[in-house]
């Protein structure tokens, strides 16, 4: 059997056909498809994206029916539990494959190189209002960042490319940490590069005078898992974002900022928060099974850190969270939380509602509560996904960019507006 499909157009009776890759066609063969020779041609439109591949990707894969997701072929529970360092992890999603030992000193020993800011960017900082938001913070400094780099606009300079993505993943921890210490009005703590990726951060969030401060190593450990299983996810709303920025050639340091925008949404990074405020509002276990209600009648919210676009399954990052809670509360004691939010799960698992509509806890049901267990504020939240995520966007990107096939993003519409009509003078307006 031919790998094409046969298209016959009832308007004309006219067929095409258009040939199978992957099991997709291209949108651009259906242009073919006309009434009339100066016709535009037919177009598919796909809201949100729906069913649309808009890249060819050898990054992440996800089988959202069966709850899979691998970074590079590697099953992310196999990566979250036998990776020790985050830098293992970002360094497979950049370059494809397992850094042996020498490649890991080498990457490490780049970003270690570039984990201090120019002090300006400590001064930008601290222009920031005592109360702004640090997710606010942290994209405004990541953007900033490219007027310190003007160079990184050579995007096609391999060497150049490689030193704007080592010194992203390098800055975004001490950013985030500044962003931090604003808003609690404490001294910035700069970077000690003798720490691990996540111990280094810990340290510049929550040292304080005392020259003693020791990373519990339980809750570096978790912390290490949880940037393990934020580092990528595919083309998400922020990915696509920076994919789309990208596709303009601006620098990647832009670019990121703009991708970090879009998962400050509250459907997106920011549904972790939104959790916590859903637990706070539900307030006890007895509570439950009225909110559950309520969402099932569309009264009030949906139940935040439910359902996915992708994941029509359990998502597979929540399982590994859901472990590691238990043991971060075995140092930081239970959050009390914890009890309403597996009554919640417990419940929408046996709903109708929900198991009619596929909808299981996403990765960031459980997130949220670790995060508070540890002392991370609520509006921190997003910054701590933003930081792993950072080392994806990049990875992204750069397949992006370097894809002959792409071009600057760019849809087309359907256009529904008014047609052609005469500009009025402003006394004859209604
Ligand atoms: N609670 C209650 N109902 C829900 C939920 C939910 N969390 N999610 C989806 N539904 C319902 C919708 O109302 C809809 O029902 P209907 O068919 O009767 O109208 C159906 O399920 C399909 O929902 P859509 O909104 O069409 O699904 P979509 O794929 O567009 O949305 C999303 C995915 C945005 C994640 C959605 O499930 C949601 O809002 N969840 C809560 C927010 C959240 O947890 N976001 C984090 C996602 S993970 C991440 O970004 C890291």
């Amino acid at each position: 059997m031919a790998d094409t499909i046969t298209i016959t157009d009832n308007r004309t009776g006219k067929q095409y056909d258009l040939p199978i890759e992957h099991e997709t066609i291209r949108g651009i063969d259906l242009r073919k498809i006309k009434v009339k020779d100066d016709d535009f041609g037919l177009m598919v439109y796909d809201p949100a994206f729906m069913n649309t591949a808009s890249v060819k990707s050898k990054i992440t894969f996800i089988d959202g029916d069966k709850g899979i997701l691998r970074y590079r072929g590697y099953p992310i529970e196999q990566l979250a539990e036998k990776c020790t360092s985050f830098l293992e992890v970002a360094y497979l999603v950049l370059k494809g494959e397992l850094p042996n030992r020498p490649q890991l000193d080498r990457f490490r020993s780049n970003i270690k190189h570039h984990t201090f800011v120019h002090e300006n960017i400590k001064k930008l900082m601290e222009a920031f209002r005592y109360d702004a938001h640090p997710m606010g913070m942290f994209i405004s400094t990541i953007a900033a960042l490219s007027t310190f780099y003007p160079e990184a606009k050579n995007i096609f300079d391999e060497a150049d490319r490689q030193k704007h993505i080592h010194r992203l993943i390098a800055k975004v921890p001490t950013i985030a940490a500044f962003a931090y210490r604003h808003s609690k009005g404490l001294p910035y703590i700069y970077p000690d590069n003798d720490l691990t990726y996540a111990g280094n951060f810990l340290t510049m969030m929550f040292r304080m005078s005392s020259e003693q401060f020791k990373v519990n190593p339980v809750l570096e450990h978790a912390l290490t898992v949880l940037f393990i299983l934020h580092a990528d996810h595919e083309q998400n709303c922020s990915a696509n974002t920076m994919r789309s920025i990208g596709s303009s050639y601006v620098d990647p340091y832009s670019a990121t900022a703009g991708a970090a925008a879009a998962l400050w949404g509250p459907l997106h990074g920011g549904a972790n928060e939104a959790v916590i405020h859903m637990l706070d509002e539900i307030g006890s276990i007895d509570k439950v099974p009225g909110f559950i209600k309520d969402v099932k009648e569309g009264k009030g919210s949906r139940l935040m850190g439910f359902g996915h676009r992708v994941y029509k399954n359990y998502d597979p990052r929540a399982k590994v969270i859901k472990k590691l809670a238990y043991e971060v509360f075995e140092v930081t004691g239970k959050n009390p939380k914890l009890d309403i939010a597996l009554e919640l799960e417990r419940i929408a698992l046996e709903d109708e509602y929900f198991v009619k509509r596929k909808l299981y806890p996403n990765v960031d049901f459980y997130s949220g509560l670790i995060y508070q267990a540890m002392g991370f504020p609520l509006d921190f939240f997003p910054v701590l996904f933003a930081i792993p995520r950072t080392a994806g966007w990049l990875t992204q990107w750069e397949e992006h960019i370097l894809d002959q096939e792409q071009k600057i993003a760019r849809p087309r519409q359907i256009f529904l507006g008014s047609g052609e009509r005469d500009w009025l003078p402003i006394e004859k307006r209604k």
